[in-house]
């Protein structure tokens, strides 16, 4: 039996404040009816003035914590890792502060960027370091706040983006346990770094001399691009994923894909000749969240019912970078809350 990463315990935060698309039509020249048909979106959340993405990252923390059955103390955890695109401050990292803030202890603690499939590269790197033997127990959280990011010129960005929080608690077991993470498939592509990115702010453009250019600091993305490469990309990712762990797409009873845009999970279904209803969709209610996107989905997958121990899922995520990448694992049992 081989030493694996199983997952234990699972948590989401998402901001009180509830913006519609009604309110957002009122903002912008957009319509609820543009948003619903073009993404899927019928409302998203965004944090108040002076939230950060570490003050959610530590609500989701506490949640996944709390239902490992762990209480937020030094020792519980050996590592935190956070998968971000908006980090409290470019330098230092968010992850020791949420460490700090959850009580954990002098643990190791860091960030990984990259955008929207952030936290499939953050499970993949904790299960590699309990694999290994360097680690027993991880705390995973992706978390975000693109309203921070948004430029407000662009009503396309503008009405896509969320904000919102998701942890798991890995811990070390064995491949044949109900909750066992059992296949990762990583990709990238920096050829096309320019289709999703924020122009300014680092050390290509330098604001150093007179006052920065407020829209290099704004997320950009040029959608109708990267629309077809998500859908090819994550079919490419979950194939070869599938492939390596050696199930066939009929036997996966749950999709739960990066919320990116409702049409790309049912275009991804399709293509993987997947019951359109194996494809989990919280899109409506939460938007794009990024890296806390997959967690986000998998508490409210496990919420609605729709996640029985033992069960065959499939992670899939797809962002800047470009990034991509898959995760296969079974549903742990009891199921986390
Ligand atoms: O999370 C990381 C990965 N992200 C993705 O995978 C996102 C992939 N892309 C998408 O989801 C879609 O491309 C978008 C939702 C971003 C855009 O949908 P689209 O169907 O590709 O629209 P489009 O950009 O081709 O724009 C179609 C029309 C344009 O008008 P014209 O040129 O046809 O007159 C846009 O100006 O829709 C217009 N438009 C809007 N209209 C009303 C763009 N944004 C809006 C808006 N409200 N908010």
């Amino acid at each position: 039996m081989a030493r694996t990463a199983v997952l234990a315990g699972l948590g989401g935060y998402l901001p009180p404040r509830r913006v519609t698309n009604e309110e957002l039509s009122e903002r912008f020249d957009t319509s609820d009816e543009w948003i619903t048909t073009r993404t899927g979106i019928r409302s998203r959340r965004w944090a108040d003035t002076g939230i950060s993405t570490g003050d959610l990252a530590v609500e989701a923390g506490h949640r996944a914590l709390k239902s490992a059955g762990l209480a937020p103390e030094p020792g519980v955890v050996d590592m935190v890792v956070l998968a971000t695109t908006t980090p409290d401050q470019p330098c230092p990292a968010t992850a020791p502060d949420v460490a700090a803030r959850l009580h954990l202890g002098p643990v190791a603690a860091f960030d990984i960027s990259a955008v929207c499939t952030g936290f499939v590269y953050a499970l993949a790197v904790a299960s590699a370091q309990i694999s290994a033997g360097h680690a027993d127990r991880v705390l995973v959280i992706g978390a975000e706040t693109y309203s921070t990011i948004l430029n407000p010129a662009d009503r396309t960005t503008s009405v896509i983006f969320g904000d919102g929080a998701g942890a798991v608690v890995l811990t070390a077991g064995e491949d044949d346990q109900p909750g066992a993470l059992l296949g990762v498939h990583l990709g990238s592509d920096g050829a096309h770094k320019d289709l999703i990115c924020i122009p300014g702010g680092g050390s290509r453009q330098r604001a150093t001399h007179g006052e920065p250019d407020p829209a290099e600091q704004y997320f950009t993305m040029q959608g109708k691009k990267v629309f077809a490469a998500a859908v090819n990309h994550m079919r490419q990712s979950t194939v070869s994923v599938l492939d390596a762990v050696g199930w066939t797409t009929d036997q996966i009873d749950l999709l739960v894909g990066h919320q990116a845009n409702a049409r790309i999970l049912k275009s991804l279904a399709r293509q993987l000749d997947l019951p359109e209803d194996r494809a989990f969709i919280n899109i409506d209610q939460v938007g794009n969240t990024s890296a806390a996107s997959i967690p986000l989905a998998l508490a409210d997958a496990c919420a609605a019912g729709l996640l029985a121990p033992g069960d065959r899922v499939l992670l899939t995520a797809f962002g800047g970078g470009l990034t991509w990448g898959s995760a296969a694992l079974t549903w742990p049992g009891p199921t986390p809350a």
